[in-house]
């Protein structure tokens, strides 16, 4: 079987399954108790933190443990807009955040904060321009995610940064789950104020994931309880998922597969193009690791089975939305024709892809479009 759903969620590595094994096995102690087993698992909690900290070249800054992208980005919108409400209670995002920023956004809505939306281009890019506009004195709290998750744009999140520090007094926080380990992205110079970060995406483990926020940056509770994690987020911590996110975080920034999964991607679009019936989605802003397409009146589920049949695994344009039948919000903003909306399919590639499952996926498309009788085949490779 060929994978190639790695944004929906990547294979965890072997290294970080054994050390996941071996952490339960050594440091199962509380890390909060004052026992020397507990000492020894708070010893290796605070060295997984640094080591992220490093990573994200925040040395200073603060890790939060979470239980995954989705709490880490609630964490993030809702703690620091509570955090910072004497200041203003103005809010800017995208329309094509994920439902964890986007349903967070509609509940600081009805408690009284005021959101602005971005809207975005056809590639999915979100203007500058626009962004300046809408920032206004009582701004206290951007959230623009790097990478999307189901049509790949990245966005200019340096550029954002500068704007957003040149013009207010405005929190950034970034979305990072679908880039950290496939595009440089950190808390140092100017850049986001805070990331959010997905173990699962990284060859991790699911149920674990961080909110990182630069030095001195003040954040609200949304959850309570014994107030670990320095009162921001209650409950006994995991040490080892905190060892292995640390480790999968190495692993994956050791390894740089943009130049291949450029290659690749850039591959498939030419392969793409021999298809009239194929529209190409972000084909000029997508991530290295990310392309989406979409067939014209075929139903991406029809798609995904069909390349599911032949061993190839691939998803519709987000595993959140596939189960509803219809358009997601990112597809609808875009605007595609109507023709293509519920055509998405989404290729994502990850650390252990290798270039003949690229062919390999040529031929199952191949056959496909045979057997829709559609566009040219020329190209059997
Ligand atoms: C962009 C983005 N943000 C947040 C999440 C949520 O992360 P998790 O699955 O760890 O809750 C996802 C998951 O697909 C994602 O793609």
């Amino acid at each position: 079987m060929i994978y190639l759903d790695n944004s929906a969620t990547t294979v965890p590595s072997e290294e970080v399954l054994e050390a996941f094994v071996e952490a339960n096995r050594k440091y199962y102690a509380n890390p909060a108790s004052i026992h020397l087993a507990g000492k020894n698992a708070d010893n290796l909690l605070e060295r997984s933190r640094k080591q992220i900290l490093s990573l994200l070249e925040a040395p200073e800054g603060e890790v939060i443990f979470t239980s995954g992208g989705t709490e880490a980005n609630n964490l993030a919108i809702i703690g620091l807009a509570y955090a910072n409400r004497a200041k203003g209670s103005h809010i800017i995002t995208t329309r094509i955040e994920h439902p964890s920023v986007l349903n967070a956004m509609i509940y600081l809505e009805q408690m009284g904060f005021e959101i602005d939306y971005l809207t975005c281009d056809k590639q999915g890019l979100i203007s500058s321009l626009e962004l300046k506009e809408k920032i206004r004195k009582n701004t206290i709290l951007v959230s623009i995610m790097h990478v999307n998750n189901e049509i790949g744009t990245v966005q200019p999140i340096a550029e954002f940064a500068k704007i957003i520090k040149d013009n207010s007094r405005a929190v950034f926080h970034t979305d990072a789950v679908q880039s950290y380990g496939r595009l440089p992205i950190s808390l140092a110079g100017i850049g986001p104020d805070a990331i959010t970060v997905s173990a699962h995406k990284i060859n991790g483990l699911k149920g674990s994931g961080l909110l990182a926020l630069r030095k001195g940056l003040v954040i609200k509770a949304v959850s309570f309880g014994g107030g670990q994690e320095n009162g921001h987020r209650s409950g006994t911590v995991s040490v080892p998922n905190a060892a292995v996110f640390a480790k999968a975080m190495r692993l994956i920034s050791l390894e740089d597969k943009t130049t291949s999964n450029t290659h690749w991607r850039n591959l498939l679009i030419d392969f793409m193009k021999n298809f009239n019936d194929v529209l190409i989605l972000a084909e000029t802003s997508g991530a290295p690791h990310i392309l989406s397409i979409a067939f014209n009146k075929i139903k991406g589920e029809i798609a995904v089975n069909f390349f599911q049949e032949n061993g190839v695994i691939v998803s519709t344009s987000s595993a959140c939305s596939s189960k509803s039948g219809r358009a997601s919000h990112v597809i609808e903003e875009i605007d595609i024709a109507e023709r293509f909306k519920q055509g998405v399919i989404r290729i994502s590639f990850g650390q252990n892809n290798t270039e003949e499952d690229i062919f390999e996926f040529k031929k199952v498309f191949n056959k496909f479009m045979k057997l829709l009788g559609r566009g040219k085949t020329n190209d059997m490779e």
